[in-house]
């Protein structure tokens, strides 16, 4: 049923697509096998959460896309992201940096964005249900433009003085980290992904804000729980869980 083995990967590389999410979902609905990994070059249209742009600086940029056939109960999906997250901070680590996750698919340095992860889950139509989990990590950047100047680094930025590391070498060492992380998740143990992910949270203690119902509600956020949902305080002591969506910094409004 699962899978105890190491996976056997197939590498799909190439110089430019629109986005590798796209091609590895296309792949995924021929049936390619599970750990299928597209990596390009270049994006021409990458896609973020929530309907936004990735923008690939050509050349600099790693992005690649993990096609996973999870055997998992549907609601448990979308905290595949988590193992994700957890793989490229301890990569990260691995290399000497000092990562923080923000819950529940960026990774930041310096409180700078440097990775995004988009997890798609597709069930429907004539393929089997898949997840396509897409992992995009500024390297060689050496600035960036508009709004992103003030919330993105890349590993470059962080160590202006070294040669940043080869991103084929860093994608390898991603999904060796990933392996056992997405491994253990299947056999319906997020706990190796959680401890990562709640040892390195950025967002814990700090003030943030969600939406409920349409309303926009203050909170302090807690860790991710046994599921993968980020807990969070609200002013008058009670206690929720977010599943994923969009969680901003707040007001601290004891300043
Ligand atoms: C986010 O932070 O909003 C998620 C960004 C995910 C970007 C990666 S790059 C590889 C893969 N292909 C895409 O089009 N998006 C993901």
């Amino acid at each position: 049923m699962l899978p105890d083995k190491a996976p056997e990967r197939r590498l799909v590389l190439k110089d430019r697509v629109t986005s590798t999410n796209d091609l590895a979902k296309a792949l995924a609905k021929e049936g390619c096998p599970d750990w299928t990994v597209v990596a390009a070059n270049h994006q021409t249209a990458g896609r973020g959460r929530m309907g936004r742009t990735w923008v690939s600086d050509r050349g600099n940029a790693l992005q690649f896309s993990v096609v996973l056939r999870p055997k998992a109960e549907p609601s448990a999906v979308p905290s595949v992201t988590l193992t994700g997250a957890a793989a490229v901070a301890l990569a990260l680590e691995d290399l000497g940096f000092r990562p923080a996750i923000k819950w529940p698919n960026d990774v930041l340095l310096s409180g700078k964005k440097l990775c995004g992860i988009l997890t798609e889950m597709v069930s429907g139509g004539k393929s089997a249900p898949f997840v396509v989990m897409g992992i995009g990590l500024n390297v060689g950047n050496r600035g960036f433009p508009g709004e992103l100047k003030a919330s993105a680094t890349s590993l470059l930025m962080e160590r202006p003085d070294e040669t940043p590391p080869d991103r084929t070498d860093l994608a390898k060492s991603i999904l060796n980290r990933l392996e056992p992380l997405y491994m253990a998740f299947c056999r319906g143990d997020l706990s190796p992904a959680l401890r990562v992910c709640r040892r390195l949270s950025w967002l814990k203690g700090k003030p943030v804000i969600f939406e409920r119902d349409g309303k926009v509600m203050n909170a302090v956020a807690g860790d991710p729980d046994g599921l993968g949902r980020l807990e969070v305080f609200l002013p008058d002591g009670t206690r929720e869980t977010l599943l994923s969506g969009e969680v901003h910094l707040g007001l601290n409004l004891r300043d």
